[in-house]
């Protein structure tokens, strides 16, 4: 791993980690205690990889006004930190650490961890939205569709349903879980590339291939959860380990094993790192940060 590649991620990192502390809600009034809960699953750590994914895109376009990437960045971990706080509920994947601490029900109750997933997804609408009457309003409606598509039905939420419904259940096949890994996982990476580029003016071509590269991607690093789940460590990741066979989830690992859920993790990235290599050498960019770091979430550890 280059050391370019550190110092580029660890920049788009902080500065993904200032945007969202400026839309942070202040905790006051009778609403106080779910605004508390809110902001300790947004500030709770993560890697901010959507963000991190936007900007990203929104500068190999060649965005330049701020005020429009800044809310769309917050409004993504929003959605994608609400996604995880209602995951973890006891209704759900009943669990207890998330990033290094403890779930949101578990310090708030699963009423008020409800609520703060329900308060994130709407907040993360009501901060995108302050990007509207900048000029590009065009940009922005179609970038506000990109976002609560991914998310919703069709997208983030529809994948958690059938998850759900996976669980325990006799003969899942390859179908499922490609649906499941692409719905749950690869949409919100996929609108993450999509939103930057769209709001940077990409022509629609490029942005098509964005949403293909952030399929492969996507899909990648939800097999690569996976395989954690069965190899990684409590302390690496912050979530616990080995759940996914105490809850009898079917997915890729189970039905394929570790060695080859690793190649299909190594052979999808090579799909993205191929469109990435193609957009950025198509603009004259000589580093290509979208695929080192496909190359490297390929063997990531957390
Ligand atoms: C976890 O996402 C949920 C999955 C889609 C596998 P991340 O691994 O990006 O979680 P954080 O944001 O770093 O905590
Ligand atoms: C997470 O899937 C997907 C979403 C939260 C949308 P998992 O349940 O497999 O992820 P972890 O392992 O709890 O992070
Ligand atoms: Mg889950
Ligand atoms: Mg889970």
């Amino acid at each position: 791993m280059s050391e370019r590649f550190e110092e580029y991620l660890n920049d788009a990192k902080d500065y993904a980690e200032r945007v969202l502390m400026r839309y942070l809600p202040e905790a006051e009034g009778l609403q106080k205690t779910l605004i508390e809960a809110m902001n300790y699953s947004l500030l709770a750590g993560g890697k901010r990889l959507r963000p991190v994914l936007m900007l990203e895109t929104w500068r190999m376009f060649g965005g330049n006004d701020e005020r429009l990437i800044t809310p769309f960045m917050a409004a993504m971990e929003m959605i994608h930190t609400f996604s995880l706080v209602h995951d973890d509920l006891p209704a759900m994947d009943n669990d207890m650490y998330r990033r290094g601490r403890k779930t949101t029900h578990a310090v708030y109750g699963a009423g008020m961890a409800t609520l703060a997933g329900d308060g994130l997804l709407n907040l993360a609408f009501e901060t995108a939205l302050k990007a509207t009457g900048l000029g590009h309003d065009g940009r922005v409606i179609e970038a506000l569709k990109v976002l609560a598509l991914k998310a919703g039905i069709y997208g983030m939420a529809g994948g958690q349903c059938a998850d759900i419904e996976s669980e325990n259940a006799e003969n899942i096949t390859d179908d499922v879980i490609a649906f499941v890994n692409e719905h749950k996982t690869a949409c919100m990476i996929e609108s993450s590339l999509m939103i930057g580029a769209v709001l940077a003016g990409a022509d629609s071509e490029s942005v098509k291939r964005l949403e293909r590269a952030g399929s492969c991607l996507g899909i990648a690093f939800q097999i690569r959860d996976d395989i954690l789940n069965r190899t990684g460590t409590q302390q690496e990741l912050g979530k616990p380990v080995g759940s996914d066979d105490e809850m009898g989830k079917t997915n890729y690992v189970f039905l394929h094993g570790l060695d080859e859920a690793q190649r299909k993790v190594v052979e999808l990235s090579s799909e993205a790192v191929s469109i990435f290599d193609g957009l950025y050498a198509a603009r004259n960019i000589g580093y290509a940060f979208l695929s080192e770091l496909a190359r490297k979430m390929e063997g990531r550890k957390k």
